[in-house]
């Protein structure tokens, strides 16, 4: 942890205390224990058992309990929602200690500043509401629950960021957008789980939690099915690298430094996802190419070169089919469009390349000349980016060639370090060159 990220879970913590040691003193006296006690439950058989998210950021389903403890007029508020979010907030891993003891203290402070950021958004709101408007009340359910997300997404963001050393803005993509609807759900939820509570009686609440947990289980399909998708185009891309005799993780990396690009040029969260799933599978075509072409040793002759050009026209329509993968379809295509239109397969030039493939290109020259292959060595990151300076306007996009400049100057040549996945057998590999290179494989009669 740096020194900043240090002071920011200090402050976190040490607003939270004085928030409750403030709310505390003086004990308030027509405090009652039984729908204090009750909420507490609810909220923690709802906070029990959180869903990974992707990006570090936890799913709980205890918006809905802990919003209907800030609507519930009978409680002593906020004294008595700040401690129900402080007790009723503790989960499976805190009790493992699976958390340190540090993250345990800020999760606890997190959900006791969203419940009071929605509690004052409920002061403020209350004067405009009258009994039996509508409109107003649900503006005012809306206010209060966007309050209380928002505070505690951003936190819960921040930790989680600081805690996988990515970006804030992805961790916000890949985790909270995509479950904003299903917490916005739970708002309403928490409400209504308030006046029947008031109305009809605190047990008249429990079914609730059928609900909750089933969307649980939604989250916790959602999160499978992402894991699921990404390993599966990660395992394809080293299935590629495999074929193509790079250095395992050659795809790997060239994603990694074509979604840096991305966010360094301030493209949005989904378009770098979607470049770095394309710079996963930019080669995916070579799966068409015969390996007498792609493993041979020595200069190709303008045959065999025409064969290998056709690999991105062969990877766009292995693509196409599938409707996750078919974003990527164009950039694949055009992964080998020059920027003065002498690239193939279209000739395409500037601008009228799609910019994931403009991106793609540099990630991947950048990567080739800066990592070891088998037959040559690394010629090192000060001469790549001569080189990439060199070809810039001609093969590569200016732009983005300065793009990758700056991010490099604030990061360092060591910023896109080798994969860490264990290597392939380079001897196999080279010696399956040899062999080829002696005894060139005889195609069945099918394969021509
Ligand atoms: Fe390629």
């Amino acid at each position: 942890m740096t020194r900043n990220e240090r002071v920011m879970l200090v402050a976190v913590i040490a607003t939270a205390a004085c928030l409750l040691a403030k709310l505390s003193y003086p004990l308030p006296t027509e405090f009652d224990l039984g729908p204090f006690a009750f909420w507490v439950g609810v909220t923690l058989i709802s906070s029990f058992a959180p869903v990974n998210l992707p990006g570090g950021v936890l799913a709980y389903l205890n918006t809905a309990p802990l919003l209907a403890a800030l609507f519930d007029s009978s409680l002593v508020n906020p004294f008595a929602v700040c401690w129900v979010a402080f007790f009723g907030t503790f989960g499976l891993r805190d009790f493992r200690r699976e958390v340190p003891w540090y993250g345990t203290l800020y999760n606890r402070a997190n959900w006791v500043l969203a419940t009071y950021v929605g509690w004052v958004a409920l002061f403020i709101t209350g004067p405009w509401v009258k009994a039996g408007d509508p409109y107003a009340s649900f503006a005012q359910i809306l206010i209060v629950g966007a309050a209380f997300a928002l505070t505690n997404n951003l936190l819960s963001v921040l930790a989680a960021s600081i805690r996988t050393r990515s970006p804030f803005a992805k961790v916000w993509a890949v985790s909270v957008r995509q479950v904003a609807i299903g917490l916005v759900g739970q708002v309403p939820m928490g409400w209504l789980m308030a006046q029947i509570a008031i109305t009809v009686g605190y047990w008249a609440t429990l079914p609730f939690l059928v609900p909750l947990l089933l969307a649980r289980y939604t989250f916790t399909k959602y999160a499978e099915t992402r894991d699921l998708f990404f390993g599966t185009v990660s395992a394809l891309s080293q299935a590629i690298d495999a074929k193509d005799g790079f250095t395992r993780g050659h795809a790997d990396r060239v994603s990694r430094i074509a979604g840096a690009i991305a966010r360094e040029m301030g493209i949005g969260e989904a378009e770098i996802e979607r470049i770095e799933l394309a710079g996963l599978l930019h080669d995916i075509g070579k799966i068409g190419v015969e390996d007498r072409i792609l493993m041979k040793p020595m200069r190709l002759d303008a045959d065999e070169q025409e064969l290998m050009r056709r690999h991105p026209i062969y990877g766009a329509s292995i693509l196409e089919p599938s409707a996750a993968l078919r974003p990527l379809v164009q950039m694949v295509l055009h992964h080998h469009e020059n920027f003065d239109g002498s690239g193939y397969p279209e000739g395409l030039r500037g601008e009228g390349i799609p910019l994931g493939s403009r991106i793609i290109i540099v990630a991947d020259a950048y990567e080739a000349m800066t990592s070891d292959r088998i037959y040559r060595k690394a010629i090192g990151h000060e001469r790549a980016l001569d080189q990439l300076n060199k070809y810039k306007g001609i093969q590569f996009d200016p732009k983005i060639v300065r793009s990758l400049e700056q991010l490099l100057a604030k990061r360092g040549p060591d910023a896109f370090e080798v994969s860490e996945l264990p290597p392939i057998n380079y001897e196999t590999l080279a010696e399956l060159r040899r062999r080829l290179a002696r005894e060139p494989l005889v195609r069945d009669a099918h394969a021509g």
